[in-house]
């Protein structure tokens, strides 16, 4: 008798195991990405009237075969250098017309979009981009597509385990803020506008929380006031102070967000990746590494500045590994990879295969 009952407890033990572990899905770590023309891998060439557009050479004349591929640099993104070196697969454009359901469980999606920003009316000059609230309206249908291919409990698994990156905030200042046009920039000061953000923001990641992100990255801003575009503004040619002003007082607040949120939300680990001070110091002495050029950018019409965008027409800087920026807004590969290297430092990221919490 009592060894019936010990087998029967055993095989009930055994049927919990196994139906556990039934329901969790033994799919790839994937990621998810979110955001703007900074980690964009091609979703706006599908946007046939966006204006902002990686469409042209010289764009991605370092990746690959060279070819323009959606990249808004002459290289690799931010989150492709820091995706490699966790060792974490680079996760294909939404709007791939190859994306299908095996690609998503083995790649994860990048829903990034040139242009987009926290706020919805955010670059409406660029007619076309995705902002982040339909970034997120996307990731839903994906994991509908998940549910319906491998169930709700795997998928609930598979989105658990994923890791999330969401990089915006630049255009919300450059391409909305800081232009008169907008009447974001009538209602606001600096401060009110950097509550809005966050308020908005919070609510964004919150639910991303509710759909099952747990591990999520936060790529803060760099000093976008010493963007070429923003250096022709000034009658010295230095950096907008303003501007760098405002970045430097979202990345404050966004840390504070993110160290909450994540003190807060169940089983969450947000965090906050910070790379300012590090690119500032690139920007201001590039030859401590190996650069030479932090000022103007590799590809332009000659004196013709500022070219929205980089052309066939244009002409290429000598050497792209000296120049910090590729064209008058973006960050060469070059210098994509230090910033890279200071967001994996600065949180510690350990290759995947090494650790379950990069
Ligand atoms: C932002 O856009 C999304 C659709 O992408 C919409 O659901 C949401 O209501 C909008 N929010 C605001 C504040 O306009
Ligand atoms: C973070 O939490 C602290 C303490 O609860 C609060 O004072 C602060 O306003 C919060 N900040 C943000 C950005 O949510
Ligand atoms: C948090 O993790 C625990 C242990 O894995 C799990 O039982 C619980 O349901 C999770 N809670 C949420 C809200 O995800
Ligand atoms: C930058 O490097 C290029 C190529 O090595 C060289 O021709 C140029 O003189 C250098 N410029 C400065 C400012 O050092
Ligand atoms: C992790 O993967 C990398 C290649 O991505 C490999 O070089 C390394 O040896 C692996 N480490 C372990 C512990 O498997």
């Amino acid at each position: 008798m009592e060894g019936r009952k010990m087998k029967l407890s055993t095989a009930l033990i055994m049927l919990l195991i196994f139906g556990v572990s039934n329901q969790r899905c033994s799919c790839a770590i994937v990621q998810f990405i979110f955001g703007d023309s900074l980690s964009d891998v091609g979703n706006n060439n599908y946007l046939t009237r966006s204006l902002a557009r990686a469409a042209l050479p010289w764009y991605g004349i370092d990746l690959g075969k060279g070819l323009p591929n959606g990249r808004f640099t002459n290289g690799r993104t931010v989150a492709d250098i820091v995706g490699d070196k966790v060792g974490l697969p680079r996760p294909p454009a939404f709007l791939d017309p190859s994306l299908d359901e095996d690609t998503i469980l083995n790649s994860g999606v990048n829903y990034a979009s040139g242009g987009g920003g926290i706020l919805n009316e955010t670059s409406s000059l660029f007619v076309q981009r995705f902002s982040l609230y339909k970034q997120i309206e996307l990731f839903q249908g994906t994991q509908e597509l998940i549910r319906r291919k491998i169930g709700r409990a795997a998928a609930d698994d598979f989105f658990a385990q994923a890791r999330y990156v969401v990089a915006l905030g630049s255009n919300d200042f450059i391409n909305n803020y800081l232009l008169p046009v907008y009447s974001d920039s009538w209602s606001y000061d600096g401060e009110t506008f950097i509550d809005y953000l966050m308020s908005t923001l919070e609510g964004q990641l919150k639910l991303l929380h509710s759909l099952g992100a747990r591990q999520l990255t936060f790529f803060g801003l760099g000093p976008m006031g010493c963007i070429p575009l923003q250096r022709i503004l000034t009658s010295s040619g230095g950096c907008q102070e303003s501007t760098n002003k405002l970045a430097l007082g979202f990345n404050k607040a966004a840390t504070e967000l993110l160290g909450n949120l994540s003190n807060t939300l169940p089983n969450a680990t947000y965090r906050f990746g910070d790379a300012y001070d590090s690119f500032q110091d690139l920007i201001d002495r590039p030859y401590m590494y190996g650069f030479n050029n932090s000022r103007g950018p590799c590809c332009s019409l000659g004196r013709i500045r500022p070219t929205l965008t980089c052309t066939p027409l244009s002409t290429l800087c000598e050497d792209r590994s000296q120049y910090v920026f590729w064209d008058e807004y973006h960050p060469t590969d070059q210098a994509n990879e230090l910033i890279a290297n200071e967001i994996i430092t600065k949180l510690g990221f350990k290759p995947i295969n090494e650790t379950n919490t990069p």
